[in-house]
């Protein structure tokens, strides 16, 4: 099939595999403070789309783990919150992450998988600072009505952080979801011409360029 003529369309100079392991760079480095400019900072947060009994349901979260070569990705949630139940029922899920920087979206489809009371919820919890911590003391169920709005945490925290030991009631709360991607859907948008690859992982591995 031939390739677009102008010479500035930006997929004449890429491979399959340097497109590849540039995605997985670009959700590494988002998550590695040390290394400054980041080439795609719309990738600290992803959309979470699941399937429900009824429907399908969508939501924001924020990355918190990758591992480029084993292909995995992690967040964080409330044990208690929706999501967790519709995870448990359809473990298979999207994540689509957008970064306005790079013009890129990722569609990475996965399988979750819930850890609440074992050793990897226990060391993600290890590594969230007291601010992250207060998002889990909600006395009540994310999503629950409430008769007035209700902050997420006690009152008397106001804007304040808990201490050490008061953030430690939250980890009975608090649920890593591990994301074992099965494929990522990769799309550059270009006003040269756009570049579309699939890199599958399961069932079979293969890397194919997609028609936009
Ligand atoms: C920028 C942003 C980041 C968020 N990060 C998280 C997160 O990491 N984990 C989480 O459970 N909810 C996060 N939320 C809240 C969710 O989008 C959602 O409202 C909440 O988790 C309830 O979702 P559910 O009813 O589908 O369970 C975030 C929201 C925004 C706007």
């Amino acid at each position: 099939m031939p390739a677009p003529e102008t010479s500035n369309y930006p997929g004449l100079s890429l491979t399959l595999p340097t497109l590849e392991q540039k995605s997985w760079q670009q959700l590494v480095t988002v998550l590695d403070n040390s290394s400054g400019e980041t080439t795609a900072p719309g990738f600290k947060t992803m959309t979470v789309a699941s399937r429900t009994a009824t429907g399908a349901d969508a939501r924001t979260v924020v990355l918190r783990k990758v591992d480029a070569d084993r292909k995995y990705v992690w967040f964080h949630t409330d044990v208690r919150a929706a999501k967790v139940m519709q995870f448990e029922a359809f473990p298979d899920c999207t994540l689509l992450f957008w970064d306005e920087k790079s013009q890129v979206q990722l569609r990475l489809t996965v399988e979750t998988r819930l850890h609440t009371d074992d050793y990897v919820a226990d060391e993600h919890w290890q590594t969230i600072g007291a601010g992250n911590r207060k998002n889990y003391l909600s006395e009540y169920r994310p999503g629950s009505e409430q008769p007035a709005p209700y902050p997420g945490f006690p009152a008397h925290l106001g804007a304040g952080l808990p201490s050490a030991e008061e953030s430690e009631a939250g980890r009975a709360n608090f649920a890593v979801i591990e994301c074992r991607v099965l494929a990522m859907d990769y799309l550059q948008l270009n006003r040269s011409g756009q570049v579309r690859a699939l890199f599958q992982y399961e069932p079979e591995s293969k890397m194919v360029w997609l028609a936009p």
